[in-house]
């Protein structure tokens, strides 16, 4: 027997924001990015919580990649306010944050079982939907993804208000992650019709819309469908997870901070060609695997076809490489500028154990080898 839940009301639309006017709680924590803070978004998220009469505060000690040491003070903090609600904002950072916290801090006192509320301002993890959350434990180089349907916030709410000052380096960042999250899920072992259904529709957004919101953030339409497809791609991997691309990915995050969504998208043609098997030089076959042809209609969905079925996965390949190229992301490891060439071979025989540890790789649908992905580490410098 399958399922398929959704178990988060997900608000969205014109002024979905106002969603925060409408809750129904005494005490409200808001844990957000510095940059809500910074720019003064703050006050205006505040403004609506002051319309319900909530006590509320604010925690915005939340870093890029969410380390350990900071969940241990967000749950410090959420232990003395005694919230009943937490409200997450920012970046899949501040809401995987949130989520951990909540996690630990309920444990550590089971009186304490705030509701979560998750206002997404990257349109990249689609945390806010999903019941994984990241965290990063330093001291072992090591990126710790948790899942657990307690860790499902109760609401989201999509407001594209949120993600017009996001810049266009995050904008392509986040929005490779989007498409990762839909084709890993799109090709995962557990694939089913509503995951597929989901992937789909993601897919056919960032096709349309990524450009579009990488040239212009006052290109509203384009930004509110990609916040849209994000989420679609959250709920997506949510029910049948992601592959070896995310496994892999978590690894060139931990060890050398290349952000996620660049890391994800460094792989992501790469891991398609060793799913596949199909690379410049394949020839035709009369049987396929099952992952071939999932690419194909993928493709195929996306108007990227070719003649055969070889072409069009390869022609989805080109189209991500040619995706990267046009939004100036580095298309190689050593292009990112993050590590030596020493540093990261030294790094590759750890990386290749921990991706094939990571719970993201075990849904890939070719089972790899230590020494294959220990290749393609090494490929990818
Ligand atoms: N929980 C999940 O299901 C899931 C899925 C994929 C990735 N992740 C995790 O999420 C994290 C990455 O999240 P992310 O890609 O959203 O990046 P992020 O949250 O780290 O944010 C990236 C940068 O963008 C800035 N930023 C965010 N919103 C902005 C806005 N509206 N305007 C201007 N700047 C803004 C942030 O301050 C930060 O500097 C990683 O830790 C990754 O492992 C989680
Ligand atoms: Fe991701």
């Amino acid at each position: 027997m399958k399922h398929f839940d959704v178990r988060t009301r997900i608000n969205f639309g014109e002024n979905a924001l106002e969603r925060l006017s409408e809750l129904n709680y005494r005490r409200a924590l808001f844990i957000v990015d510095p940059f809500i803070v910074r720019t003064g978004v703050i006050d205006k998220l505040t403004a609506y919580v002051d319309k319900t009469g909530m006590a509320w505060d604010v925690f915005h000690d939340v870093v890029p990649d969410p380390p350990l040491e900071k969940i241990s003070v967000g749950v410090q903090k959420v232990l003395e306010y005694g919230p009943d609600v937490l409200i997450a904002v920012g970046g899949g950072s501040a809401i995987d944050s949130t989520k951990a916290i909540r996690e630990v801090a309920s444990k550590m006192d089971p009186s304490i079982q705030p509701a979560l509320i998750a206002v997404p301002t990257t349109s990249g993890t689609g945390s806010e939907v999903t019941s994984f959350s990241v965290v990063s434990d330093r001291a072992n180089r090591r990126k710790i993804p948790l899942v657990s349907d307690s860790l499902l916030p109760d609401e989201a709410i999509l407001d594209v208000n949120m993600v017009t000052s996001v810049p266009p380096m995050v904008v392509a960042d986040t929005g490779m992650d989007v498409f990762t999250h839909a084709l890993e899920a799109y090709v995962s072992i557990n694939r089913n019709e509503f995951s597929a259904a989901l992937s789909e529709k993601s897919m056919e957004l960032v096709m349309g819309y990524l450009m579009r919101s990488y040239l212009d953030n006052n290109d509203v339409e384009a930004r509110d469908k990609m916040h849209v497809a994000s989420c679609l791609a959250g709920l997506a991997f949510n029910s049948v997870s992601l592959g070896l691309n995310h496994g892999m990915a978590h690894q060139l995050g931990s060890n050398f901070h290349v952000p996620h969504g660049r890391a994800n998208a460094l792989l992501l043609p790469v891991i398609i060609e060793y799913n596949s098997g199909i690379d410049a030089s394949t020839k035709a076959m009369d049987n396929y695997p099952l992952q071939v042809l999932q690419y194909a209609d993928a493709a195929r969905r996306l108007g990227l076809q070719c003649f055969d079925t070889v072409t069009s996965v390869r022609a989805l390949a080109g189209w991500i490489r040619f995706m990267m190229k046009e939004m100036k992301m580095p298309m190689s490891v050593s292009e990112t500028g993050k590590c030596t060439k020493e540093e990261y071979f030294a790094a590759i025989p750890d990386m290749a154990k921990a991706a094939l540890a990571d719970a993201c790789t075990a849904t890939n649908p070719r089972v790899p080898t230590y020494d294959e992905v220990v290749k393609l580490y090494e490929n990818l410098w």
